[in-house]
């Protein structure tokens, strides 16, 4: 799709209603992000979603989506241990989960080891640089990474390291355009960005932020539905016929004889 310049669309889902809904889409790609540590737990970062999490809702988006391509996350110190410890969880994705591929975060020398463990297991890896939320603590928040010309130089090594370990793709977030452009024009595989401009190969978004199911939304979405303000108006419209009488209706009732 890259070599064709045919943009890829990624949007998460985490559970089976989603994916059958994301599988019915013009969507490419599917990805089971940590991010349901925020959007589905109500948890107030990604840092405390589990691997048993993960395969869990993994296991809800395949059942969901048969014959999509889906990205699992790899959660936080999921893949920092050993690399025995990454290889195997890498591989619950795949054997009981039944993700195509992974994806994890950070482009350090640490991480592109975890990269080429995971290869090795012949399980697909994704990357994951500039604003990462996993590195939330050390970050100092969410804040656009890349924007001294110190880290726009580290992300963009990082981003040529992560191609030559063998990732087959890799998701730029919260960077400037200019970054996201220079990555994108310097890799053969393709990037997909959230919060990283109008070049990239592809874009993602998450599944509450995209159709307005979310409460804060970053700058970089665009709000595609008002999910939330329709689900609560049909809540309330049951709630008022329950309570003046009017449901159930005489077509909602059983009889003996019908
Ligand atoms: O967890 C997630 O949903 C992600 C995307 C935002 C890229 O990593």
């Amino acid at each position: 799709m890259k070599e064709k310049k045919h943009k890829i669309v990624m949007v998460t889902a985490y559970d089976y209603a989603m994916a059958r809904t994301v599988k019915e889409t013009e969507a490419d790609i599917i990805l089971v992000g940590d991010s349901l540590g925020m959007v589905v737990l109500g948890y107030e970062n990604t840092l405390q979603v589990t691997m048993d999490d993960m395969v869990y809702h993994t296991q809800a988006v395949r059942r969901g989506a048969p014959d999509r391509f889906i990205i699992a996350d790899m959660p936080y110190m999921s893949y920092h241990l050993s690399t025995e410890d990454t290889k195997v969880n890498a591989s619950r994705f795949i054997t009981s989960a039944g993700a195509n591929a992974v994806k994890l975060e950070g482009g350090s020398p640490a991480r592109i080891d975890a990269i080429k463990a995971i290869l090795e297991c012949e399980i697909p890896v994704c990357g994951h640089i500039g604003l990462t939320p996993q590195s939330v603590h050390k970050l100092g928040g969410y804040k656009v990474q890349g924007k001294s010309q110190a880290d726009y130089d580290r992300l963009y090594e990082e981003a040529l390291q992560i191609e030559k370990a063998g990732a087959f793709m890799l998701v730029l977030e919260g960077i400037p355009e200019t970054l996201g452009k220079a990555v994108t024009e310097a890799l053969k595989i393709p990037t997909i960005g959230i919060g990283a401009g109008r070049f990239c190969d592809g874009q993602v978004l998450v599944f509450h932020d995209m159709l307005g199911w979310s409460e804060i939304l970053p700058k970089f979405v665009k709000k595609y539905a008002e999910t939330h303000t329709s689900m609560t108006k049909a809540i309330n419209a049951f709630a008022k016929d329950v309570k003046d009488g009017s449901f159930p209706a005489q077509e909602h009732v059983y009889y003996p004889i019908d």
